[in-house]
């Protein structure tokens, strides 16, 4: 039987690093540990193009048989993320600029200009030879356009394309400066080429954000021209991704994730240890980002290169992470990369198989995790995770509090953490979604430092709350607009009145501040908003001890009825243990219980797509640990049965259904 999103695992593989002679053998040991699919080409240009216009795609043919003879599946990475040497000599206009104003190096990779005409060409011509040439091959089930888009680029074109974005979006400079508020320092415009760049800090706030709109418009134009070509030659089954970094703030994710069929991320820890409370949290940003399952298209063989300290995972410790991709939602994970080659930056990254041509000790841990997806991928084919609760994620606020967080320890991400950590230590499958996403049907919606509103999203989360919804408000929420404006209203402006309250003052603390309510007592870390009560309905969960003359005694945290629903304003930034008991108060207040288990380890609910409620359960310590689960479900990787009490050990993993 063919399985319709079967579990796949694999690797990089890079053929064209060694003589031909060596690939048969490098399959055979991928087909020896369980491999299904590798990922190539994506650095491939100068081997697949090695001059303008002469293309060498027989090789890569090769390469993609011998998989399939050994039924290996390729995935096909577009190679612009490598301009070849010829293409920059030729075509130098392709080179970004760098901020510092100096053309960008030969030598790395990323140094293309990405609205570069030339560059845009070239790339036109290298993904449409591969897509005619590979587009049918029945082995290649999904395309990858580059490889993780990152620089932006400062070139004279590139500002002219931002005068284009800001021209559409404003229309008119006058409609410009006002909302810009350019009157301050002198800055009114009255040419749009006067417009600079945002090169150095410090810039207007509304020409940061929509330089950041720029680079996502930016990528999103070179992406699709890539899709464009691939996508005529593709059969309706075999998909287009791209791999993305982790929390990478450079573009918009969900902007670019529009086009694609599938999205993917590189999870790398770097140094030191996956610490699964934090790691779930991007797990499901990435599920996301088009509400479905998605691939982790790289993670790391046991170690890095880049790093100050490049220790390796612990035995067992890639396991428990193939196993919490999976758990949130990944259909396949790919190790970067399959062999060391000889030369090259990353000489030292781990790899399966190294520099010798023959196996490291990594490997067997691969083909564990490889037996182990081939006995489940049946069941776990097209599973879902059935989240009730979400939180929001916003670029255009994580922007804008980056430039200005006011306390220096005041970080988004930090902040979506938090609130997706306590969710993760009660084993509580929950979302990552945009605030410009539909949100019916969740039981609870966090939104961490929302700080950016406009109609559409009040008026979507009004409908939520209407309709029974609880929404938890926090720090910095509705303070400004979409043009980076801060909005002549009280935070949590337009939420104000479902809210109950109003922000009368923030503060941006050197000191916590204490905060006590019925269930909570802990503190306010970094941040603390003074709350006016303005309803008669509202309930002060906690308030602030004594603390800086401002706040003492004041309302910290409230909670509001609103429609059907309900909406919490946490006013402070609460210390783990206090977060975690007011995060309780929420859950029971929708009727969602916490299940417990020993620190470490995980328990992750899917629902298959035959409607078997599984449980992935996965211990991230590196010792024995016990946990009660549901009583007559069957371990599927070792066959046996558990009967409510599972042991497993140091770092093992158990698939129950
Ligand atoms: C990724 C990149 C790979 C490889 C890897 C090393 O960011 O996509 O090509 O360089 O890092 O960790």
């Amino acid at each position: 039987m063919t399985i319709k999103n079967p579990l796949h695992i694999g690797a990089a593989y890079y053929p064209e690093h060694w003589p031909e002679s060596r690939w048969p053998e490098d399959i055979r040991l991928m087909k020896e540990a369980g491999l299904t699919v590798t990922r190539m080409a994506e650095f491939a240009w100068s081997s697949m193009e090695p001059a303008p216009g002469d293309f060498k795609l027989d090789w890569l043919e090769r390469a993609i048989n011998l998989c399939a003879e050994a039924g290996i599946q390729v995935v096909l990475g577009t190679p612009t993320a490598a301009p070849p040497a010829w293409l920059m000599q030729e075509a130098p206009d392709s080179m970004a600029l760098e901020e510092s104003g100096l053309r960008a190096q030969f030598g790395n990779r990323c140094h293309y200009c990405v609205t570069s005409p030339d560059f845009h060409l070239a790339t036109q011509r290298i993904a449409s030879a591969m897509a005619q040439r590979f587009g049918a091959h029945p082995n290649v089930i999904g395309w990858q356009i580059d490889n993780e888009f990152c620089r932006p680029c400062f070139c004279e074109r590139c500002r002219s394309r931002f005068h284009d974005l800001l021209r559409e979006r404003y229309q008119t400079l006058d409609n410009l400066n006002a909302r810009w508020s350019t009157a301050y320092w002198s800055q009114t415009y009255n040419n749009w080429s006067q417009i600079p760049f945002p090169i150095t800090g410090g810039h207007n706030p509304g020409l940061r954000i929509e330089f950041r709109h720029f680079i996502t418009r930016a990528y999103r134009t070179y992406q699709k021209l890539q899709i464009d070509c691939i996508r005529p030659h593709i059969p309706e089954q075999v998909w287009i991704t791209h791999n993305y970094m982790s929390w990478f703030d450079g573009f918009d994710h969900y902007d670019l994730s529009a086009d694609l069929d599938v999205v993917s991320w590189d999870w790398y820890v770097g140094k030191g240890h996956n610490v699964h409370t934090e790691t779930d949290t991007i797990h499901n940003l990435t599920r996301g980002m088009k509400r479905k399952s998605w691939w982790l298209m790289e993670t790391q063989p046991g170690n890095v290169n880049w790093n100050d300290t490049n220790n390796t995972l612990n035995k067992g410790e890639a396991r428990t992470m193939a196993w919490q991709a999976v758990a949130h939602g990944a259909e396949a994970v790919l190790y970067w990369q399959w062999r060391s080659a000889l030369g090259g930056q990353e000489q030292l990254h781990g790899t399966l198989i190294d520099q010798s041509g023959r196996p490291r000790p990594f490997y067997d841990e691969v083909k564990t995790i490889a037996a182990e997806f081939a006995k489940t991928t049946e069941l776990l084919s097209g599973a879902t995770i059935p989240a009730k609760i979400a939180l929001l994620n916003d670029y255009d606020s994580r922007w804008s509090i980056q430039w200005q967080p006011h306390q220096a320890k005041f970080d988004y991400v930090g902040t979506m953490i938090h609130y997706g950590r306590p969710l993760s230590r009660f084993n509580l499958p929950f979302d990552v979604l945009s605030p410009d996403s539909p949100i019916d049907g969740y039981k609870l919606i966090f939104a961490p430092t929302l700080l950016m509103l406009d109609e559409a999203r009040v008026a979507r989360l009004e409908a939520f709350v209407a309709a029974g919804g609880h929404l938890v408000l926090t720090p910095r929420t509705g303070m400004k607009d979409r043009y980076n404006a801060l909005l002549p209203m009280r935070q949590p402006g337009p939420l104000t009145a479902m809210a109950g309250v109003e922000v009368e003052e923030y503060y941006a603390l050197d000191v916590p501040m204490p905060v006590q309510g019925e269930g909570i007592s802990g503190e306010s870390r970094i941040w603390a908003e003074r709350l006016k009560v303005l309803a008669t309905d509202v309930t002060v969960l906690a308030r602030y001890g004594e603390a800086n003359g401002w706040l003492d005694g004041q309302a910290a945290i409230t909670s509001h009825p609103y429609g059907k629903g309900r909406v919490y304003y946490v006013g402070a930034a609460l210390d783990e243990a206090a977060h975690e008991a007011l995060t309780r108060q929420m859950l029971a207040a929708v009727g969602e219980t916490p299940i417990e288990s020993p620190e470490g380890v995980q328990i992750c609910a899917l629902l298959s797509a035959q409607n078997i409620p599984v449980q992935i359960v996965i211990n991230h310590t590196r010792a024995e640990q016990t946990v009660q689960v549901q009583a007559g479900l069957k371990n599927q990787l070792s066959g046996t049965p558990v009967d409510g009490s599972l042991t497993l050990p140091a770092y093992g993993v158990a698939v129950l259904a």
